[in-house]
């Protein structure tokens, strides 16, 4: 592999750069994940791209220290040129073009929901096609089948809000910090997954060959149906009972919407571990830290599957995926037509996925 890469990550609200070896190992990975969008509840994208100009040189510097490496023995510069926001986004672009273009080496434009595929693989070397994949972030959620690194069929994504976006959203409608997911996980803990019987939507079309949504997601409607029992459960409280209305039911409303999310999508990846006929499955993303979407995958693999999930750091977004995603397209030596940054752009190499006709 080419290397020492350089990986730059500034797609939304988290700074990123790393080094990689040449055998796609880390030597360095910084990541100074943004908190002037807490006061605001969500991420205010004229704050991240202001915040990523102010911290790319120290961000990459400190990358640099950390790798004990020169500037000048960098081979080549891999950014997620996307998708993203468009601001945050070219600050990494802009930053990384100029770089290259200075020391005389490859830019390469990397796409983010492809770093996230790499993300396992660089603390696990097992972490390699054929996989099913479940990328499930703040922006995307996404069930892949992987059968080489580079070929990638589209079984089915969200048809409204991401998983993670969900998590945020269920946050901060129970009053917990931003961002929600870890929040919700942790109020979860306490509570009755069974207390609420919030819907599972799109699940029903899961297991059913040829139904449309099949491997689809949809979260809005779980979201709502938690709104509608937040709504109701404060409008029976009276005002002076503390005991009653939220507070009382946080944990039991978490854990029931924790529940329903993980439900659908472990759900769904099994179905897809069974329709490709592969046990190995990986998943990427924020939402990937999620304990209980984990076991329940696992639980579902049974002993003869094979899970892959990244540690925190290599799960949320990340310099050094994007550095290992670009060595991979480096020695392809085709970026996919990632050559701008784009706010959205498809998958390279990615295509609907087709079940393969059944032998009589
Ligand atoms: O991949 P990521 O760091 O950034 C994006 O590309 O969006 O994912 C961030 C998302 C947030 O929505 C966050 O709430 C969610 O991942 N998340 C979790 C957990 N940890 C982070 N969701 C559920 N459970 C968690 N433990
Ligand atoms: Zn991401």
């Amino acid at each position: 592999m080419i290397g020492p890469v350089l990986g730059i990550e500034t797609t939304c609200d988290e700074t990123s750069a790393a080094v990689l070896d040449s055998r796609g190992a880390i030597a360095s990975l910084v990541i100074h994940s943004q908190d002037v969008h807490r006061l605001h509840g969500g991420v205010v994208p004229e704050l991240a791209a202001r915040d990523h100009l102010r911290r790319i040189e120290p961000v990459v510097d400190a990358a640099l220290r950390e790798a004990e490496i020169d500037r000048l023995d960098l081979q080549a510069v891999a950014v997620a040129a996307g998708p993203g926001l468009v601001g945050a986004l070219l600050v990494g672009v802009a930053w990384s073009r100029a770089t290259a273009y200075a020391l005389d080496v490859p830019l390469v434009p990397v796409h983010h929901m492809e770093g996230h595929l790499f993300g396992p693989v660089l603390e696990n070397p097992d972490a390699v096609p054929p996989f099913v994949a479940l990328l499930v972030s703040g922006g995307h959620t996404m069930l892949t089948w992987v059968p080489e690194w580079g070929r990638y069929f589209l079984l089915g994504q969200t048809r409204d809000d991401a998983a993670g976006e969900a998590f945020d959203k269920v946050g901060k409608l129970l009053g917990l910090s931003y961002p929600g997911g870890p929040a919700v996980e942790a109020a979860a803990a306490g509570g009755d997954p069974r207390r609420y019987a919030f819907p599972r939507p799109l699940a029903a079309a899961s297991g059913k060959p040829g139904a449309p949504g099949r491997f689809d997601f949809s979260f809005s409607g779980l979201k709502t149906a938690v709104v509608r029992a937040v709504n109701r459960l404060e409008g029976d409280a009276a005002p002076t009972d503390n005991s009653a209305g939220l507070s009382g039911e946080r944990a039991h409303m978490a854990a029931s919407f924790q529940e329903a999310a993980v439900d659908v999508l472990a759900r769904k990846t099994l179905d897809a571990v069974d329709a490709v006929g592969c046990r190995r499955v990986l998943i990427g993303g924020g939402v990937s830290a999620n304990r209980a979407i984990r076991a329940r995958i696992l639980d579902g693999l049974g002993p003869r599957g094979r899970l892959f999930a990244g540690s925190p750091r290599v799960s949320m977004d990340n310099g050094a995926m994007i550095a290992r995603a670009g060595q991979f397209r480096l020695e392809l030596g085709d970026f996919g037509g990632m050559n701008e940054a784009a706010a959205s752009a498809p998958l390279p190499g990615m295509v609907p996925w087709e079940p393969s006709p059944r032998p009589n």
